[in-house]
């Protein structure tokens, strides 16, 4: 009687041990491969990645266009929209920014930057033939910022839902910031009274990576 009351015991240890691994498994499946159906948008956010390599291919200006829509389409603290968005769409200007950046960043007492650069192709702008720059205006209240990196994922997932690498960058910046500021503030049309917040290169893609892994840890269920 006794080893049947232990094998019963057992047993139902083992189904509570079975359906606690499975209720575990199932969890992660439902979140990695979507027992929910995956959407457009769904998959528009698993598929995006930095890219950092791009053709030498225009990018439409109609895709530029549908880009800044969704770009100007992000929420905002209290609506405020404390952006202008700067979309470049000539690539002789992006080349020309670029290597400007690449100037100054070869020429900084500190070669992190410059090695991490070489390392990706010797371009800190990746060869993209356009790029978006968000502004924020200079008198801003709380959460600019945080509006700005909004839009920066609009534009990202608007581009990768059209076929399009991108990469936010804050490397973007670097150009407005240097000695030949004005200069390229100029060239840019850069309206008075906004600072730069982040900026998105963009364009047809060369290259591919995975995108980060995500830590499923980094979330609890209640
Ligand atoms: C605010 C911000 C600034 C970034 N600046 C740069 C940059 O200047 N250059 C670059 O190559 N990537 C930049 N990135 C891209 C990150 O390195 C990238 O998102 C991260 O490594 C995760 O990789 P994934 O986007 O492929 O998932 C930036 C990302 C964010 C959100």
């Amino acid at each position: 009687m006794t080893q049947q009351i232990r094998r019963a015991f057992y047993l139902l240890f083992n189904c509570f041990l079975c359906l606690t691994m499975l209720k575990f498994s199932y969890g992660i499946y439902a979140i990695n491969r979507g027992v929910i159906k995956m959407n457009h948008v769904l998959n528009t956010i698993a598929d995006r990645f930095s890219c950092r390599g791009y053709e030498d291919r225009t990018v439409e200006k109609e895709k530029i266009i549908a880009i800044a829509k969704a770009a100007l389409q992000s929420p905002s603290a209290l609506n405020r929209q404390p952006w202008h968005i700067v979309a470049i769409s000539d690539k002789g200007l992006v080349d020309e920014i670029n290597d400007h950046v690449m100037d100054m960043i070869k020429a900084r007492d500190d070669q992190s930057a410059y090695n991490r650069i070489m390392e990706r192709g010797g371009k800190p702008y990746y060869n993209a033939p356009a790029m978006f720059l968000i502004l924020k205006k200079e008198d801003a209240a709380d959460w600019a910022d945080l509006d700005c990196g909004i839009v920066s994922q609009n534009i990202s997932l608007a581009a990768t839902s059209l076929g399009l690498g991108n990469v936010i960058a804050a490397m973007c910046g670097t150009a407005f910031d240097g000695p030949r500021a004005e200069e390229f503030k100029a060239k840019v049309k850069w309206p008075a009274g906004y600072k730069f917040s982040l900026g998105v290169l963009v364009g047809y893609g060369n290259t591919t990576k995975e995108p980060h892994e995500i830590d499923l840890s980094k979330v609890t269920y209640l």
